[in-house]
């Protein structure tokens, strides 16, 4: 009797507290926000808003509300570290997938393969327990010096966010937020904490911050990642100007703004500056282990005074919660997100189907390439990136593979006994050691293992180029030359005297200087593989599969070629931490096109094993829509598919246009020999505005515009005009 008489009074007691909205995994997010919200007290909304380890954040464990989880990506989950320091936790289960690099995908120039990456990796995010993926990162190739290159989609905003949606919108659909970065002019790694970056509102708008735009506009990005850099003297991790200006207001985004680990540097400016989540400070938290640590950042115990001395209204912090709120619900208190999986099939089969795409063949003469077989007796593969791990290194981006398949055991899976090996050159231990601690008498014994076994090769496969060490493509640093590093260019250059029939395989994030190009048969690029590097490049190299990656980023034929190098150190890497991007909206294709200088490679170059033949192109406009057509035929022997480019060229402007822009392109589908297929791409009106410095707002500008078909930036196969109306 006594027990049901308290369980009434405890049912009655429960009946009349208000309903937990914000764990109804039915209710409207926004509710759930609001109701989650009054619920708090200020110290647990404050803990929301910075670390509590390496890489997650606080939830409010009292009201059953989940702490977010985050992890480096893009290319795959980083291995665990230890919860307060960068040490590797050793873990035994965290081996995952290592996909090809975001340069590589970038190279397929293929979205659904993006969606099949964005989709496989936030698998592995999901089963890892990661809430938010930190990644993809979309800030533009500007320099081939730029360490991070590989960890980016190029040197055109139009390409890169068009790639970064689709893998947005599949790793999101699982209850994985991405992290897009860095937010914004974090275009090199020298200096990247404390340079200032100069550039003009036009080129700010139409180059840099554009492929960050389309991923608001058209992926709803959750997170966004805010860079060390500074832009007017303001780190851009708490900068008024441009997150709560242009991302939050103009943009009307209602996600999370993180700040890159250890980017935060002032309490006020990151209240009010438009920062969310507070990580990697360096304060006790990072360096040693201390109770009170994370509470001491710049998002801690001192804004939480600022907050009860009532010095900011409470409104302040209010709005960073609702944002973090926002997260969490998205993600770690998602019912819709996925259990995922780790190192499935379907992960590899992704990650090697990326990788076969993504290859760019550059140089085929005589058609060496596929390789004949019957035609060598003895195939001779020099060069450490036949075997080295490709992906360990580079920085946070680094990853903990179960199984990588190198180059040279899938070679020899092919070719059997025919294949020597002679390592060329060597280039240390992975990240640490730098171009001058190398033994000069061990390089040289090297290269001339490889000269003396040239001798009796009848092919020879390079396999070299960059490799993730340290001021290669490596966080914290840049590239020191536009070279090979370790004697490469002297090695390729005297082998292909040895053996004119030598294929040269680069891996690496940038352009580099070939002085050897003329003397070699063959040259592909394969940006960073992953696990499935050996195979998706031997299906390559053997025919199974006819390449179609194109560049997303101009291989230029001297460094000096670069629009910027003219201008001096002001221009890059700067003076006094001061840079000046001088070349303005004219980076990559943009200059080489415009002021007619002839580059090595263009952008959106690449070669493939078939021929296609382009039919006239037709342009039609209709309801703010501009519908270009074309037939694409297949006009060789072999299947194959091909990127199809579409720039447009202004009619005279008020100011100084480009010759031609990117502003659509599609891939075929595999066509056999002698098919056709009809290629629609259609470009939204508004993508042929530019910046209007004066009215500080996009304008088009009624004319004819010209719409290029081409196969690359410099291979216009056809063109058709539209006009624009006022
Ligand atoms: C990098 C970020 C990375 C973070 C966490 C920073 O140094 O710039 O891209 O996500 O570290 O590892």
């Amino acid at each position: 009797m006594k027990k049901k008489i308290l369980l009434a009074s405890l049912l009655a007691a429960s009946m009349s507290l208000p309903a937990q909205v914000y764990l109804d995994p039915n209710a409207n997010i926004e509710d759930r926000v609001e109701d989650a919200i009054t619920r708090m007290t200020t110290h647990e909304k404050i803990q929301m808003l910075h670390a509590q380890s390496k890489f997650t954040s606080a939830g409010v464990p009292r009201l059953g509300i989940r702490q977010l989880n985050m992890a480096d990506g893009p290319h795959g989950v980083r291995e665990e570290l230890e919860w307060n320091t960068w040490n590797v936790a050793k873990w035994t289960n965290d081996y995952i997938v290592a996909f090809p690099s975001l340069t590589c995908l970038a190279s397929t120039w293929n979205t659904d393969l993006s969606s099949a990456y964005g989709h496989a990796v936030s698998e592995e995010f999901a089963f890892r327990g990661k809430d938010i993926m930190l990644g993809p990162g979309v800030n533009i190739q500007r320099t081939p010096m730029n360490g991070r290159a590989f960890e980016y989609m190029g040197e055109d905003p139009f390409l890169a966010g068009t790639i970064a949606v689709p893998y947005i919108k599949a790793s999101q659909a699982n209850g994985v937020a991405c992290c897009l970065k860095h937010f914004v002019l974090n275009d090199q790694e020298i200096d990247r904490f404390a340079v200032n970056v100069n550039v003009s509102e036009r080129a700010l708008r139409e180059i840099y911050l554009e492929p960050f735009r389309r991923a608001v506009d058209e992926a709803h990005v959750y997170t966004i990642m805010g860079s060390y850099n500074m832009w007017k003297g303001t780190h851009c991790c708490h900068h008024d100007e441009l997150l709560n200006g242009i991302l939050k207001k103009e943009w009307n985004w209602d996600g999370a703004v993180i700040s890159d680990w250890g980017g935060t540097t002032n309490t006020l400016e990151a209240a009010t500056g438009g920062l969310d989540i507070e990580m990697g400070t360096y304060t006790d938290g990072k360096t040693r282990e201390s109770n009170f640590g994370y509470d001491q950042y710049y998002l801690g115990n001192p804004f939480e005074k600022l907050i009860t001395e009532g010095k900011l209204p409470m409104s302040v912090l209010d709005e960073k919660v609702r944002r973090v709120l926002r997260t969490i619900f998205r993600t770690a208190m998602n019912p819709q997100k996925v259990i995922g999986s780790q190192c499935s099939e379907a992960h590899y089969e992704v990650c090697r189907q990326v990788g076969e795409e993504g290859i760019v063949l550059l140089k085929n003469r005589n058609n060496i390439l596929p390789i004949d077989a019957s035609k060598y007796n003895r195939i001779l593969v020099v060069g450490e990136n036949a075997t080295r791990s490709l992906t360990k290194g580079g920085g946070s981006s680094e990853l903990k593979s179960l199984r990588d398949i190198s180059p040279l055991e899938a070679l020899q899976e092919v070719y059997g006994e025919k294949v020597d090996t002679a390592r060329g050159y060597y280039s240390g231990r992975a990240v640490y050691d730098h171009v001058d601690m190398l033994d000069p008498e061990k390089q040289a014994a090297y290269k001339k293992e490889a000269l003396d076994k040239a001798k009796s090769a009848d092919l020879i496969i390079y396999i070299g180029g960059m490799n993730k060490n340290t001021r290669q493509d490596c966080e914290n640093g840049d590239r020191e030359s536009y070279d090979l590093s370790y004697g490469q260019n002297e090695l390729i250059t005297e082998l292909s005297k040895i053996q004119p029939n030598i294929v040269v395989v680069t891996f690496g994030g940038n352009p580099y200087n070939m002085p050897w190009i003329d003397k070699i048969a063959a040259l592909t690029h394969c940006w960073y593989l992953g696990s499935e590097a050996g195979t998706a490049l031997v299906n390559v190299l053997s025919g199974k599969v006819s390449p179609s990656g194109k560049l997303p980023v101009t291989f230029a034929r001297n460094y000096d070629d670069y629009p910027y190098v003219k201008f001096g150190a002001e221009a890059y890497p700067g003076v006094n931490k001061q840079v000046y991007y001088k070349e303005d909206i004219f980076v990559g294709y943009r200059h080489f096109t415009s002021n007619k200088v002839q580059p090595l490679f263009p952008f959106g170059f690449g070669l493939s094993y078939t021929t296609f033949n382009y039919s006239k192109p037709s342009a039609t406009l209709s309801d703010d829509v501009i519908a270009v057509e074309v037939e694409i035929t297949n006009s060789g022997k072999t299947a194959g598919k091909e990127v199809v480019e579409i720039y447009a060229a202004a009619p005279k402007s008020k100011v100084v246009r480009p010759v031609r822009e990117l502003k659509g392109f599609a891939k075929t589908r595999l066509l056999q020999s002698g098919e056709t297929e009809l290629i629609r791409i259609n470009i939204p009106k508004k993508e042929l505005a530019y910046f209007d410095e004066d009215s500080h707002s996009w304008s088009i500008t009624p004319g004819t515009y010209t719409l290029h078909v081409g196969a690359s930036a410099d291979d216009i196969r056809g063109k058709a005009t539209i006009k624009i109306n006022e």
